[in-house]
């Protein structure tokens, strides 16, 4: 697979991202963020809520960090699965992005991210407890199936109220 055919096939699927944008929260006025726009399958179809959409794309020359994430309402997004730190080493994406919207200078009310069931288990005990204390939860989990990809894939909406649908045991449950 050339390197084009990689990036292509990572992209999501358009009617995919047509069908999850309606489980997206949004309200009048909220500026709305796609962080990883590759060809633009979420960003072409987010709600026109009245306040700026704002996005960043490596291959255009922009990094995902360069965004102001405190201007920002919600972020929906497909991430990549590694990213690059200033010092050319690789780190999981999702851990990394969802450490860096939650942030105290992050997004102010949801984020909502495709990834598989790996994604899924970046998020383990101890960083939902710190979710928790910033304030956020994972408050919904859309399962698809997408045939181009391997096994099912997660639509995971992350919001400031704990609806119990995915809890940490306390800290010590280590047996
Ligand atoms: C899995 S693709 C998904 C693209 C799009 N979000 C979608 O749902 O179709 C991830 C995208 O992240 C982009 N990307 C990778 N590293 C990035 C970075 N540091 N900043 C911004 N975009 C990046 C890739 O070029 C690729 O287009």
């Amino acid at each position: 697979m050339s390197a084009d055919d990689k990036y292509l096939f990572h992209q999501t699927p358009r009617e995919i991202a047509k069908q999850l944008i309606d489980y997206v929260p949004v309200e009048k006025g909220d500026v709305l963020c796609e962080p990883f726009r590759g060809e633009g399958a979420f960003w072409d179809v987010l709600p026109d809520t009245g306040g700026e959409h704002v996005w960043a794309e490596i291959r255009a020359g922009r990094d995902w960090t360069g965004i102001d994430y405190e201007q920002v309402d919600t972020v929906v997004s497909n991430p990549p699965f590694k990213i690059r730190r200033h010092n050319g080493t690789e780190v999981t994406a999702f851990w990394t992005a969802i450490d860096r919207f939650t942030d105290y200078d992050g997004a102010k009310k949801h984020i909502c991210l495709l990834g598989n069931d790996f994604s899924l288990c970046t998020l383990t005990p101890r960083r939902l407890r710190v979710l928790a204390d910033r304030n956020w939860y994972v408050q919904r989990l859309v399962a698809c199936d997408v045939e181009k990809w391997r096994g099912t894939h997660f639509f995971i909406i992350l919001g400031r109220t704990d609806t119990g649908l995915y809890t940490p045991l306390p800290k010590n449950e280590t047996v």
